[in-house]
């Protein structure tokens, strides 16, 4: 096969480690640097001087522009799209006011192959080149979603919501039709391209015990797909846990109770946790979704991020579009900061990035493939324009640390600021330009 040779010039930041352990070692930034791909993979990435680029190279100068891994997001649902910024609710009215009238739609294929569409070109024109994604209980939701991600050669991982009781009777699979379900899925999608599965209970007041039993034997069934699932996000929803599991300690017990607590597993939101909960996730290496554009939107509550860097519980950031208000995960990055302040607490601008990059990737167990700049890994990369509106551009000119720059970045960028995004040595070229 030949070889395809392209090569970045440009400055890069890229995370090496976690900054909660190493400090701001933990992040690289090369000024006037190149970033060598090979066949869609990283081969080398470091100052012009130190990296030869052989002749057949096509070399794509970027001047002064900012490259950044594409970003992560860890939590969000393709098939509500259309319920983005509903008025007025929290999540349990929310949920049965507009979010299951919305998912029903999605017995229609051709619905879920227009918004799949849709949701995955304001992904990557947000900088988000992998996510952790829901789909609607119905199977063929997923199909349409993994049909469009294959399409655009991105590593994506969805999942069939298995939805047994307290919704509506045409969202409702059964425990033996959400097992048969889900291991088609699997066996058709899991480890083809770049595209994997996560086993998808909603959360567990619409899961009955026999359902989750199901999860379980799926999860022991296929050992590398993820666990997606909600957990502990608002006090109502809370509340009806304990109701309708009487017999357990605590929220995450009803999950640990089936075996679902596992490396791969991500729990979105985890917002109302106990101490004890939080050791028992890191011991069980299991990750955790921050959402704070959802977690303010439908009124949530404030994320705990000491006791998640206390017990150094796998973290990342999520937008969980459509209770999160945004696609971008800047926006995300905002409000994360403002949620930790309010807490008299600090969100670093390198832990912020870290969450949208290697963390995230780290949280997903992807990191062997994305996340930063690693020779071997894919290349899918942004760039970033820090002049795209006249306020970022006063402000990123007012500084010369990229730590500064990258702050304003995280607090006033928007998709505005991604100005090219890449897959695997490629760039995506949005339809309709
Ligand atoms: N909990 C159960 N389902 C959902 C959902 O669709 N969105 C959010 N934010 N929380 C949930
Ligand atoms: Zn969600």
């Amino acid at each position: 096969m030949a070889i395809c040779t392209t090569a970045i010039r440009a400055n890069f930041l890229h995370c090496l480690s976690n900054p909660d352990t190493q400090g701001s070692e933990a992040l690289e930034y090369i000024e006037n640097g190149i970033l060598l791909i090979e066949n869609g993979k990283i081969v080398a990435c470091g100052p012009a001087d130190s990296i030869t680029v052989s002749n057949n190279a096509t070399v794509v100068d970027l001047g002064n522009k900012l490259v950044m891994p594409g970003f992560v997001d860890t939590h969000i649902h393709y098939p509500q799209v259309d319920v983005m910024a509903s008025y007025g609710t929290q999540l349990l009215d929310w949920l049965e006011r507009y979010t299951f009238p919305e998912e029903s739609r999605y017995a229609d294929k051709d619905i879920a192959e227009k918004t799949a569409a849709f949701f995955l070109d304001e992904l990557l024109k947000n900088g988000t080149t992998t996510a952790l994604v829901f789909g609607t209980v119905h199977p063929e939701s997923v199909d349409a979603f993994f049909t469009e991600a294959a399409a655009r050669k991105l590593r994506m991982i969805c999942g069939k919501v298995m939805m047994d009781r307290n919704a509506p009777d045409n969202l409702l699979d059964t425990p033996e039709s959400s097992g048969r379900d889900t291991q088609r899925l699997i066996d058709d999608w899991h480890g083809k391209d770049r595209l994997g599965y996560a086993v998808t209970p909603r959360f567990a007041p619409t899961s009955t015990p026999e359902q989750l039993q199901v999860a379980q034997q799926l999860l022991n069934d296929n050992p590398t797909v993820h666990l997606h699932t909600h957990m502990a996000e608002n006090a109502s929803e809370c509340d009806w846990v304990r109701e309708l599991f009487p017999d357990v300690q605590d929220y995450l017990a009803v999950y640990e109770k089936f075996d679902l607590v596992r490396k791969r597993s991500v729990f979105a939101h985890s917002i109302h946790l106990s101490d004890n909960a939080w050791k028992r996730l890191a011991k069980a290496e299991a990750a955790v979704s921050h959402c704070p554009c959802s977690n303010l939107f439908i009124g949530s509550g404030l994320f705990d991020l000491r006791s998640a860097q206390k017990h150094a519980v796998k973290l990342g950031l999520g937008t969980d579009v459509g209770g999160g208000d945004s696609f971008s995960l800047l926006r995300a990055s905002n409000e994360a900061y403002k949620i930790q302040q309010l807490q008299k607490h600090t969100l670093t601008p390198e832990h912020a990035f870290y969450l949208m990059t290697l963390g995230g990737a780290q949280a997903l167990d992807l990191d062997s493939h994305i996340g930063n700049f690693e020779p071997g890994k894919e290349a899918d990369f942004i760039v970033i324009d820090e002049h795209a509106t006249p306020l970022l551009s006063r402000r990123a000119s007012a500084q010369s640390h990229w730590r500064d720059r990258l702050f304003t970045l995280l607090m006033l960028g928007d998709d505005r600021s991604i100005e090219q995004t890449w897959i695997m040595g490629e760039r995506h070229i949005p339809s309709g330009e």
